[in-house]
């Protein structure tokens, strides 16, 4: 690792990794697939949240999520005490999600395109925000009803250790180091593999502070 005269990290533990890493049958890491894109996706992610502040949503088991979310698109994953879900409306202002940005869209459909799947169209982007000490527990994505449509998730920001599990919870799962602009596509026989994120480790980085933005794509309706 780099440091600046100010001690920040210039580059991430992830930087000399071959571009294109295969984790399992339809399941494919693209490194820094959206990096030479940050400036308009980041610009897209401010616009998002200003129309769609992010919050904590209440699992329905009655906790508080540790990482913020947020949704746009025609359809954003919900949680509360009901339930997991996809709305049309945002709960928090009864209106709906803020359209899905272009980048956004153009991103997922080409990284999906680079895994082989084909014409995917997302309607949903869930938003994620963590910064260090923030976890997201090992789960299955179950609630689209297209299970051959894949999954599309792009991390922005400070690293994290993703966990790629297997079809049953108790499989032990891969732990695979993200970096900024990385790309993970999953579908196929991988479509309902557990993943998780452990909690993420102090840094800082360049353009997001103690900060890491998740954007997961999918077609939900
Ligand atoms: C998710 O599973 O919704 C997010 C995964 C991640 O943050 O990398
Ligand atoms: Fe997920």
């Amino acid at each position: 690792m780099t440091l600046d005269l100010f001690g920040d990290a210039l580059d991430d533990p992830t930087d000399g990794l071959p571009a294109r890493e295969p984790l399992g049958p339809g399941a494919l890491l693209l490194r820094r697939f959206a990096r030479p894109r940050e400036a308009e996706l980041l610009d897209a992610v401010d616009r998002v949240q200003a129309a769609a502040p992010l919050r904590h949503m209440v699992t329905p088991g009655g906790f508080r999520m540790s990482v913020a979310m947020t949704n746009c698109g025609a359809l954003g994953w919900v949680s509360d005490l009901a339930g997991y879900r996809y709305d049309p409306i945002d709960p928090d202002s009864a209106r709906p999600w803020p359209a899905m940005p272009e980048a956004f869209r153009r991103l997922a459909t080409e990284a999906a395109a680079a895994a082989g799947f084909e014409d995917f169209e997302p309607d949903a982007c869930l938003v994620n925000r963590y910064v260090p000490g923030t976890r997201l527990s090992l789960h299955q994505d179950r609630n689209e009803r297209d299970m051959r449509q894949p999954i599309v998730s792009v991390s922005l920001g400070i690293p994290a250790m993703f966990q790629f599990g297997g079809d049953r919870r108790a499989d032990r799962p891969a732990r695979v180091p993200l970096g900024h602009g990385d790309v993970v596509v999953w579908g196929g026989p991988s479509r309902l593999r557990f993943h998780g994120v452990l909690p993420l480790k102090e840094a800082s980085h360049r353009l997001l502070g103690e900060s890491r933005i998740n954007l997961t794509f999918r077609k939900a309706g």
